[in-house]
This record gives C-alpha cells, structure tokens and sequence, in this order.
C-alpha cells in the first residue's frame, strides 16, 4: 500500500477524504494525519481529525497538530461554508483518543528522513503552511518525497473564497509558492476538477442508505456543506473537493489533467493566491505540476460509496 501523509483542515470533505483513505488499506496506508489551521481554527481542526479517525473505528490513526496560522499573512476560516466547528451537520460525540504530543512539522519531516526516500506520498487537503514550514526547516526532505497531490487552485473556475484565488492557497499563498517550486512531482486537483463531483440528491441518497453511522454521518455533512455551493453558484450538490485527492491516488485513470508550470501570485492583493496554470503551453516556463482538469464523477461517486461502506 502507497503510504501516505494527510495534512487537514476538516471540514466536511476533508472528513470524507479521510473516510476514503481510511476505508482503503489494501492501496493506502496512512502514516499519519496533520492538522492546519484554515477551514476553522487549529485547535477545531485537530479536534475534527480525530472526530473522523473515531468515526471510522481508528482511533489508532497518530494525529498531530501543526501550524496555527499562514507563514505571513493573517488567518482567513471559513465558517461560511463550513460552519462554527468546521465540521458542523452531523452530531459526533467528543474525540477521546489522544493528540500525539509531536509537532506536526516534526512528524512530516522525520517521517521523511526516516522512510525510504520516494515511499511517502504528502495528501494536503488545506492551506500548505506545515508542508512549506517543513520545506523550510529541513531543505533535504524534499528528494525524498514520492509526490504531493494536493486540493487547491484553479484555472478555468478560477474562484471560490476571491474571484482570483481557491481557499486553500489564498489563505497561505506564500507557502503555495514555495511548495509548488520545491521540485517533487505534484498533482493538483482544482476547483475545475472538484466542481464537477457534486453531491447530487441521488449521491447523497446513496449514503444514507448505506444505513451505517459512516453513511449517515457523511450525508448529514453534505446536506449542511451544500448549502454554501447551491446558493453561491447553483450547484447541483456539494463539491467534494478533498476527497478526489485520495480518489486520484485509488483511480488516477478516472481523471484527465495536464503536466504544466503553475505558479502561485504572492504580490498583487487583487489576485493573490491565484494559480497561473500554463494550460495551454504559452510561456517557456519549465511544468511542475500536473493540473487535473476533469474527473469521471459517476465512477467516482461509485467507488467512494462502495469504499464508505466497509467502514
Ligand atoms: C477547499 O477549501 C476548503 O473549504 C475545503 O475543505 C477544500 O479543501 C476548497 O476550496
Ligand atoms: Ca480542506
């Protein structure tokens, strides 16, 4: 199994993303969750992970706790869409298993050194400030990343917290930066991507007749996070924007993008945060990313409520 590091904010698919991996130990095997500020506070964040590792009977999944703001700029949340737990819809009891006492940053950069160099796979899912934090501390971890598939950005749909910028890296642009220039191979799916795996009434259906708490508990987030997506754009659903990392990693063949240079705007207030994808090969700037651009949403949806129901 591909072992894997998710670096979270959760909110609702981020929780689902963690369902999803933990829901698929045959192909991945999570060394570890790491929480970061961004959808709501750290210490909410940290709190939801372990909410979610208890939920899917693993309370034996090593969280950590990492950085509580952006490297430069000011906390942005977003209890707009997420509500003021960051995981709110469902009622989950209080987690009871522990927080590790490491650092986040620590656990990610001696996890590297400490694994064969190219077996861990980092899966942020929120602002990318306790990558780009580890980057900075330990320069030399950076070889021996496998890959960072990340959520964040987009290029067509442009976006969701700005016109120009997707939440995740606008909250902590300076820290995308760097970590879009640190040389491993990273897969990024964007709003472009994500927007189209909506959950639709027969999505969401389909999980609560799962009949479990997983089931239950995943269509009662979507019901709430829903809400933010069908008012501001129409949308048919909530886009489950976290989960198709970890659908990537399961099913890469069930979504199309192109290997391209992205670059991150830390400058202009007007844009920050906005990926500048090269999509269409204009500049002679050398790819460092690959962009997805499209996903195959009913076989995703398919394998994610197969998946959920082996919890
Ligand atoms: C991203 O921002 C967060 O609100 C979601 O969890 C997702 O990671 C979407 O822009
Ligand atoms: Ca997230």
């Amino acid at each position: 199994a591909r072992k894997i590091i998710i670096d979270t904010d959760p909110g609702q698919d981020d929780a689902v993303a963690i369902l999803l991996a933990l829901a698929s130990p045959d192909e991945i095997d999570v060394l570890g969750i790491t929480a970061v500020a961004g959808n709501v506070p750290l210490d909410l964040t940290a709190r939801n992970a372990r909410v979610v590792c208890e939920l899917a009977g693993r309370s034996d999944v090593k969280v950590f706790a990492g950085c509580d703001a952006p490297l430069e700029r000011p906390l942005v949340t977003a209890e707009h869409v997420h509500g003021r737990t960051g995981l709110d819809g469902p009622t989950l009891p209080d987690p009871v298993m522990p927080l590790q006492d490491a650092h986040a940053v620590d656990f990610i950069i001696d996890t590297l050194r400490a694994e064969p160099t190219g077996t861990v796979t980092l899966c942020p899912l929120g602002p990318l400030t306790n990558i780009a934090t580890a980057l900075r501390r330990a320069p030399d971890i950076a070889p021996r990343i496998a890959g960072i598939v990340l959520m964040g950005g987009a290029y067509f749909e442009v976006g969701n917290i700005t016109p120009a910028a997707e939440f995740n890296i606008y909250v902590d642009p300076h820290a995308a930066a760097e970590v879009f220039a640190c040389g491993a191979p990273i897969t990024v799916l964007p709003l472009d991507a994500t927007h189209k795996a909506l959950v639709t009434t027969a999505r969401n259906d389909a999980f609560r007749a799962l009949g479990t708490p997983v089931g239950v508990a995943v269509a009662e987030m979507t019901d709430f996070f829903e809400r933010f997506d069908k008012e501001k754009y129409g949308s048919d659903g909530a886009p489950l924007h976290d989960p198709c990392v970890i659908g990537w990693l399961l099913r890469p063949d069930m979504f199309s993008g192109r290997h391209v240079n992205v670059e991150i705007e830390t400058q202009s207030e007007l844009t920050l945060g906005m990926t500048v994808a090269d999509w269409w090969g204009v500049t002679d700037r050398a790819p460092n990313a690959t962009f997805i651009g499209d996903v195959d949403a009913d076989g995703f949806f398919e394998l994610l409520t197969e998946r959920l129901a082996r919890l």
